[in-house]
């Protein structure tokens, strides 16, 4: 074995056997399709439910009360100037209703993606506002006051 390739084997070997959290989802930008820099993120978001989250794309916190009041009042500063009050639409869409401009919003891993990257016009980026928790925080609170058909509630599956 050349001295190279010792070093290669190595570092696969380390990298399979370090006790590190391995994230198993992929973000990407809801517009664009580029994968979302995480570096980007607001301090203190990186949480034991945003680890969870980013393992299978479901918000922990969905159905959890304490969570969707911070998401409440998150949602009150941060979106419901141009979402109303509950999320019935005003500059931007409803959100509490069954239709998604982008139906990946329908499951937590699009939700989360759009709103950690944005889409067009007037909704930016909103790691700029958020950590990632506080983010896990507001969709909690938006998927609590759905009033849509249940069946197309995506999130509830995956
Ligand atoms: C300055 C106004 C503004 C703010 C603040 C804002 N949004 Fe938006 N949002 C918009 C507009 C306009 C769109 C439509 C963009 C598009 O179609 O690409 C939108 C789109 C969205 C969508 C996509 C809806 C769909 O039908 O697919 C979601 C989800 C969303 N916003 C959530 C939020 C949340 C949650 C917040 C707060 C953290 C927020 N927005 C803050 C204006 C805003």
């Amino acid at each position: 074995m050349t001295f190279k390739r010792t070093c290669l084997a190595a570092f696969v070997l380390g990298a399979l056997l370090l006790p590190t959290a391995q994230a198993d989802i992929t973000l990407h930008n809801a517009i664009t399709g580029e994968a979302l820099d995480l570096s980007f993120a607001k301090k203190g978001g990186n949480t034991e439910a945003f680890k969870q989250f980013m393992q299978d794309g479901k918000n922990p916190y969905n159905g959890n009360q304490d969570a969707v009041a911070k998401g409440k009042s998150l949602y009150m500063t941060g979106c419901s100037g141009c979402h109303g009050h509950e999320a019935e639409g005003k500059l931007g869409p409803g959100l509490a209703d069954d239709y998604w401009t982008y139906p990946r919003n329908a499951t937590d891993h699009g939700l989360f993606e759009l709103l950690f990257g944005g889409a067009n016009g007037m909704m930016g980026p909103q790691y700029v506002n958020f950590n990632t928790d506080e983010m896990l925080q507001i969709m909690a609170f938006i998927r609590d006051i759905y009033n849509g058909d249940p069946k197309k509630a995506k999130w509830l599956n995956k």
